[in-house]
């Protein structure tokens, strides 16, 4: 029986990419190609009052420029995530004359090269009438509301008697945190380019939904979706901020029909912070109250997020705070304000990640007020069920994560008492948190063909952003089929392939491998059905249950392999080109029945420097219960970079705004601090890999991709405080907050 299911596969595309030959969205040969440029307004608030682009006009290579005077009519999409259909920012582009944020697209200038493009941008003069921008919490207060909804989850919530219980706990912990703006920065910026042929335009894009992105662009332009056709092979990491639709496309797909040529668009590493997202500011009071025992008493959780003037996104840090541990008394309340910023979107682990530093730095200091173990306080306040919807769990294995992590870490070894453990002059700090994410899945379809070379095809209009879909695909057909993986070929990353849904969540594994199973299945059938039918062939008159097919070969059941004949054998004694299976599966009424979540353990060292108050993150242990686990190696390496961005999020990452003007201070990667490899450290990632029983008939994967970002962060400044004694609430965890 083979089973490459579960195993330490290599990467598909792994030599396509090192040999450059992988094809990312500015990469696509197209012919008769101009360039475009987008102009961003460089006030946050007020309106246009003049744009003149007389010199512009006149300069050699110009050929057209666009702007919310002489634009084609754009219409708002539909804006419903269930029906594939999700601008990042609702307002669309080139709509009025108003001003909302820094980076706004005012205008695209197209012509012959990119140099003349830039060029010709830079002659355009925008006139403005300004108002003051609004960029802090604090100043916009008059704008404060309480937002009802994040994707159909309440972002209200109450059971028991929260303040109450807090009022008369035996043991109380309150504290503000504050996690500031972060922008995704994948290496790859957005780019766009579009190609029209007649009334039909192909978009070659980099992006997390290649569905979503072919009906957002087909509603905006007025056109039918099948007239849209989005192609992205290859992407350069999204993180969420490719995963709804951003105006570039449009401009694109608009740019080329005014110029009757095809368009390049690519986005600067600048605009990257103004044009596609970024996540909230999050300000959170905790308070937690709990018997002298451990046993929480009350868990009380409020959110205060930025959103901006156009449109509405909230991070969901609370909505996790309602089942993570049990507690009969439960608050959670988000609010939020309306600021001159762009319109935030998911950033991995949208909610979770800001919420369990949170709460996870909230749990680490109650267990010191309680002179309790963390790890133990944890295990105390155990949730066996979903207590907010009262479901059980598909599957629960938090306690053997932090089992097998801690134990790998050496935690037993710990000394509580901050700044007891040294390393020559270096203050060493040990912490841990809790790591969580939602088991979700969504409808997913895929095809498998079985050809008459011996080699199969798998394809889904799915996505791999560098996770490894391509190779888990083939995987799972591996097993169905009894061939190697390295004679099935997949292909992704195109709309006009069956659908599948955004690789958002965390869910590409589970809605789309269960298709794929399925249609290999089905296609292994049709092979059987073909062996049987034909009088030339050894099995020819079996019924279809008496005959089996692995190892490619179809054979009479019981017997052995080599008796029968191969799936090549089969198809051409047929003259027949392939057998095919299709699938499409969506989740059922297990989603009434039970409450899909993932679960992890991160445990961290650090080691302080206090002559210069810089903190080293020198080691990771991390466990996770994902359910199954479909490939070790791409399964890690996603823990690797969640752990790298979780460590980022915990020490450097953070986007300054002038709040004079609006202007992004640190919008490049010099100023915009991110890890490199000489900043990570050790990192061991373990996995429980139990299969999640109730998720899918057939695979049991809930999916790896943000759980393990969530709780680093926490667990980095709870070793932060083991070390030095100080605690920090406010991320980034930098020099500055480490001195005196
Ligand atoms: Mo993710 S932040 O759901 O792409």
């Amino acid at each position: 029986m083979s089973t490459a299911v579960g195993s330490f596969v290599s990467r598909k595309d792994g030599h396509q990419k090192v040999t450059g030959q992988a094809r990312y969205a500015a990469d696509h040969p197209i012919t008769n190609v101009a360039h475009a440029v987008a102009i961003c307004s460089t006030v946050a608030s007020g309106r246009v009052t003049a744009i003149d682009s007389s010199a512009a006009e006149k300069m050699p290579g110009f050929l057209a420029i666009l702007h919310h005077g002489n634009a084609p009519k754009l219409f708002r999409p539909v804006n419903n995530f269930e029906s594939a259909s999700k601008p990042g920012e609702i307002r669309v582009v080139f709509e009025d004359d108003k001003v909302h944020y820094v980076g706004q697209y005012l205008a695209v200038v197209i012509a012959e090269t990119l140099q003349q493009a830039q060029h010709t941008a830079s002659l355009v003069k925008i006139s403005y009438e300004a108002a003051p921008p609004v960029i802090e919490t604090e100043q916009a207060m008059s704008t404060l509301y309480d937002p009802s909804e994040f994707f159909g989850e309440k972002l209200k919530a109450q059971r028991g008697d929260p303040a109450g219980q807090f009022a008369s706990a035996d043991v109380k912990h309150e504290a503000d945190y504050f996690t500031p703006i972060e922008h995704h920065n994948p290496m790859e910026p957005s780019a766009s380019m579009a190609v029209w042929d007649g009334d039909e335009v192909t978009l070659f894009e980099t992006t997390q939904w290649v569905v979503g992105a072919r009906n957002t662009v087909a509603e905006t332009l007025g056109i039918p979706e099948e007239k849209v056709h989005v192609i992205s092979p290859f992407i350069g990491g999204g993180f969420g901020c490719k995963g709804f639709t951003w105006p570039h496309s449009v401009l694109s797909a608009i740019a080329a029909k005014k110029t009757g040529r095809s368009v390049k668009l690519n986005l600067t590493r600048k605009q990257m912070f103004s044009a596609c997202g970024h996540r909230s500011e999050t300000r959170q009071k905790i308070k937690l109250g709990a018997a002298k025992d451990g046993k929480l008493t009350s868990v009380q959780h409020e959110t205060m997020v930025q959103t901006s003037t156009v449109d509405e996104f909230v991070e969901a840090c609370g909505t996790t705070s309602r089942f993570l541990y049990s507690c009969p008394n439960m608050g959670i309340t988000h609010h939020a304000v309306r600021v001159n910023i762009a319109t935030p979107t998911p950033m991995r682990a949208p909610g979770e990640n800001p919420g369990l530093f949170a709460m996870e730095s909230a749990m680490d200091e109650l267990a010191y007020k309680l002179n309790i173990d963390p790890v133990q306080l944890r295990i105390i306040n155990h949730a066996d069920k979903n207590e907010h919807t009262n479901q059980p769990w598909s599957s629960k294995y938090l306690k053997e994560c932090y089992q097998i992590a801690g134990e790998k870490f050496g935690w037993a070894k710990r000394n509580p008492k901050p700044r007891s453990m040294r390393d020559g002059k270096l203050l060493v700090g040990w912490g841990m948190a809790t790591a969580t994410y939602p088991g979700m899945r969504s409808p997913g379809a895929a095809k498998v063909r079985i050809l008459q070379d011996g080699t199969a095809q798998v394809i889904s209009a799915t996505q791999d952003m560098g996770g490894g879909t391509y190779t888990t695909m083939t995987q799972v057909v591996s097993d169905v089929l009894g061939i190697p993986v390295d004679k099935i070929r997949p292909a992704l990353g195109d709309s006009h392939l069956p659908p599948a849904p955004v690789s958002g969540g965390s869910m590409t594994t589970a809605s789309v491998l269960p298709a794929v199973k399925q249609a290999a299945t089905e296609a292994l059938k049709k092979l059987v059905q073909v062996a049987i039918a034909n009088p030339q062939s050894p099995l020819h008159g079996k019924k279809e249950d008496e005959v089996t097919a692995a190892n490619g070969r179809v054979f009479v059941k019981g017997s052995a392999p080599e008796s029968g004949i191969t799936y090549e054998q089969a198809l051409l004694a047929n003259n027949q080109a392939a057998a095919e299976g299709e699938s499409f599966m969506a989740p059922g009424k297990e989603r009434e029945k039970y409450a899909f979540q993932s679960w992890g353990a991160q445990f961290v060292e650090v080691k302080v420097d206090p002559e210069i108050a810089k903190a080293t993150v020198s080691r990771v242990v991390s466990a996770f219960d994902i359910g199954k686990v479909i490939n070790r190696k791409t399964a890690q390496s996603q823990a690797y970079s969640g752990i790298t961005m979780g460590v980022g999020m915990a020490l450097m990452e953070h986007t300054v705004y002038d709040h004079r003007d609006g202007g992004i201070i640190t919008s490049n990667l010099a100023d915009y601090a991110l890890p490199v490899h000489a900043d990570i450290h050790s990192i061991d990632v373990l996995f429980v890999d139990k299969p999640d029983p109730h998720i899918d008939p057939y695979i049991g994967a809930r999916g790896v991709g943000e759980i393990t970002i969530t709780g680093v962060a926490a667990a980095v400044a709870n070793a932060i405080y083991h070390a030095t004694g100080k605690r920090i609430r406010e991320l980034p965890i930098t020099p500055d907050k480490l001195l005196g």
